[in-house]
């Protein structure tokens, strides 16, 4: 394990001009997520995230809701909060600024920056007329190049700028360039992605100006001592926020620990406000004598129909009505998996719902209940022993993965230390992509090495308990190394493998840490599939049976239904709604009192069903022992003849007597008919 480190890492803070969207959480579980990582791999994390709740454009929306100021950013700070509990985000802090800490910390870092001289010898704080155009949603002053028109808009918002003359104070950024370049370009103050970097440059090279810290005409925001009538500039205010939430203030503890003493001090934002995180922010701390920022990573933006997520442009996505129809874990996971985290990416339902089914219900939910079941049938539902020398080459499953694609030595600790580097450098899809190719080749394995075949040759069951056992640390670690994304449907998987509840630790990245003879739970389905765009999940498999129902499982009858028409044809995604597996007949028995029924136990792979097929005129069932048929695997369950079918055996009707669809070469049972 790598030497514990002291991290600080923060979000932006959130305005409370409006509700959160997709685009604030995007940000908050991508944190949230290094944090977990972070922890998980011993590191001694602090994670602040919080709202920012002063400015006129605030002052202006409550009073356009008929809500005093404070009691509006109480409601709204209060939606953000449990938006955060409902995404299983755990921060150590919540900072709000009209929180008194804050406005304690601000008053501390002004005294300290108006004591202060500049690196060119003049003070760092002045007063100075400001004469401009004024973006009241961004908070900014914007050049007159800048602007759209006619109309004076401001090109993020494209709505009016105020043209406003105001004495102010202003902090002396110019003063500070060559100190900011020195800074970046050592890479003391690391930006990310690379090309961020070159932009704050450029910018710096194109001559830093100064910027004015206090507003005369705004209300609603921390008063400057000086000058009662003026309050701190928002971006002022909102920056402070990352020392203040800390204890600033009083020289607390944490705020020596966190951040005067931390390894790193990281701040997570979108591409929008780089230049505050990255310019005005170290300097005003330069000045103020305080240590700055040391990595800056800034995120692409998510879209959708190709324009930015935004409350204020109206485009925005409900997240809870995301959640509740995917979940938490599922939602962590499309979001991270999907777009790659520099760079901007569009939303749709579609790409969701295909994330969803392919690599959670298909992929993860799959592998993880054909393994256990296959525990449940083959191990009495324990875990196998041990296998004798996990580290030592044998033929078993982790040497076997020596040669495959992914680095997995003896131990595991190549793959481990392979996601985790992801996981350090943001690279979310890296390292979830790492993981699922894992996921891909343990179902592979499981095909290839058949254990249902193993479990007939009494034997081969030290071979199946061995396989088995490998099978389950595998699962184990992915699951492991995928809950600072996923974390409940983490900790379900753990818990379905008889391990303790609760987050796991450092300790639980190692190899072998199942414990033989722990007997599991019953299977509960994580992921269950979502069948298309706009339609609910799946409950978990349900395995009822309706008391009486008539529909015949099998081979349909004889009918006389009309054909239906050409325009009734169905599209791929119906088509793709049918579950058509290969399965294997294992036995085959009349039922008592019906010319064509038969009952048959089928072996899917992971697990054997019985299904009752119509097919008893044409075949006998010691002709069907063996047989390999086509089965839809999720068809509602039914009785016939009072017997419980679960899924319908394919077969073609020739002068009405079925003929079953049959494979020409051998395919094992379970594969997926498409
Ligand atoms: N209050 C300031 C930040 C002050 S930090 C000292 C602010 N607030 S904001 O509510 O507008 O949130 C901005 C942040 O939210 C972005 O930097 C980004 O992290 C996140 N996002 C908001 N919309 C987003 C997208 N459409 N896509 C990705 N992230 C988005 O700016």
């Amino acid at each position: 394990m790598t030497a514990r480190r002291t991290l600080f890492q923060t979000t932006p803070i959130y305005y409370v001009n409006d509700v959160p969207h997709p685009g604030h959480a995007y940000t908050t579980i991508a944190a949230d997520t290094l944090a977990r990582a972070r922890r998980l791999q011993g590191h001694r994390v602090f994670f602040l995230t919080g709202t920012d709740e002063h400015g006129q454009n605030i002052e202006r929306i409550a009073r356009e809701k008929g809500k005093a100021t404070q009691a509006y950013c109480d409601e709204v700070a209060a939606v953000f909060k449990a938006l955060w509990a409902r995404l299983d985000v755990q921060y150590d802090r919540f900072i709000r600024t009209t929180d008194d800490i804050h406005r304690r910390g601000v008053l501390e870092l002004w005294r300290r920056m108006t004591a202060a001289t500049a690196p060119d010898g003049q003070t760092a704080v002045y007063r100075g007329k400001y004469a401009g155009w004024y973006c009241p949603r961004c908070e900014a002053f914007k050049d007159e190049e800048e602007l759209k028109e006619p109309g004076h808009l401001c090109p993020d918002h494209e709505r009016p700028c105020e043209w406003t003359e105001e004495e102010n104070y202003f902090f002396r950024l110019s003063a500070y360039s060559d100190w900011l370049k020195d800074e970046i370009e050592s890479n003391r103050l690391l930006i990310e992605p690379a090309g961020r970097r070159n932009e704050v440059l450029s910018v710096i090279r194109q001559g830093l100006k100064d910027f004015s810290v206090s507003r005369a005409r705004v209300k609603w925001g921390i008063p400057v001592p000086e000058e009662p009538g003026h309050v701190f500039y928002v971006w002022m205010d909102a920056l402070a926020n990352y020392v203040t939430a800390l204890g600033f203030a009083d020289d607390a503890a944490e705020f020596r620990t966190f951040w005067l003493e931390a390894d790193e001090r990281m701040h997570l934002v979108g591409k929008e406000i780089i230049r505050f995180h990255c310019l005005y922010w170290p300097a005003m701390l330069r000045a103020a004598g305080v240590p700055a920022p040391t990595r800056v990573f800034a995120h692409g933006w998510l879209t959708k129909g190709g324009k930015k997520l935004s409350k204020t442009t109206g485009n925005t996505i409900d997240p809870d009505a995301l959640i509740d129809r995917y979940g938490t874990d599922a939602f962590r996971y499309f979001f991270l998996r999907e777009g790659s985290f520099g760079q901007d990416w569009d939303f749709t339902d579609d790409a969701f719902v295909k994330r969803y089914n392919s690599d959670l219900a298909n992929d993860f939910g799959n592998l993880v209940s054909r393994a256990l079941t296959m525990v449940a049938r083959y191990s009495d539902g324990q875990v196998p022993p041990r296998p004798a020398s996990l580290d030592e080459g044998d033929d078993g499953l982790e040497s076997r993965f020596q040669s495959e694609k992914v680095d997995w030595d003896a131990t595991g600790t190549a793959l481990v230390s392979s996601v985790f580097a992801r996981y350090e450098s943001l690279d979310y899809a890296g390292a979830l992509g790492l993981l699922w190719s894992w996921v891909g080749q343990l179902n592979q394995r499981i095909v290839v090495q058949a254990p249902w075949e193993m479990a007939k040759d009494p034997g081969r069951r030290p071979e199946l308990g061995q396989f088995l056992y490998r099978l389950l640390e595998a699962i184990r670690l992915i699951a492991v190394m995928a809950w600072p994304v996923m974390p409940a449907a983490a900790e379900r998987v753990l818990a379905m493998m008889g391990l303790a509840p609760g987050a796991p630790v450092p300790e639980d990245l190692g190899w072998g840490r199942l414990e033989p003879g722990t007997t599991l739970p019953p299977v509960v389905a994580l992921f269950p599939r979502i069948e298309a765009a706009g339609a609910e999940p799946r409950t978990p498999k349900e395995r009822k049976v309706p008391e009486e129902t008539t529909r015949p499982a099998g081979p349909p009858e004889e009918t006389t239904q009309a054909v239906a028409p050409g325009g009734d044809m169905v599209t791929i995604d119906e088509f793709a709604k049918l579950d058509l597996r290969v399965a294997l007949v294992k036995s085959a028995e009349k039922i008592a009192g019906s010319r064509k029924l038969l009952k048959l136990q089928v072996d899917l792979g992971d697990e054997v069903r019985q299904v009752v097929a119509g097919i008893a005129d044409a075949y006998t069932p010691e002709s069907l022992v063996g047989r390999k048929v086509v089965l839809v695997a999720n068809l509602k369950p039914a009785k016939l003849m009072g017997v419980e079918s679960f899924g319908m055996v394919l077969a073609a009707s020739l002068d009405g007597k079925a003929v079953l669809c049959t494979f020409d070469a051998d395919v094992p049972p379970g594969t997926k008919v498409k």
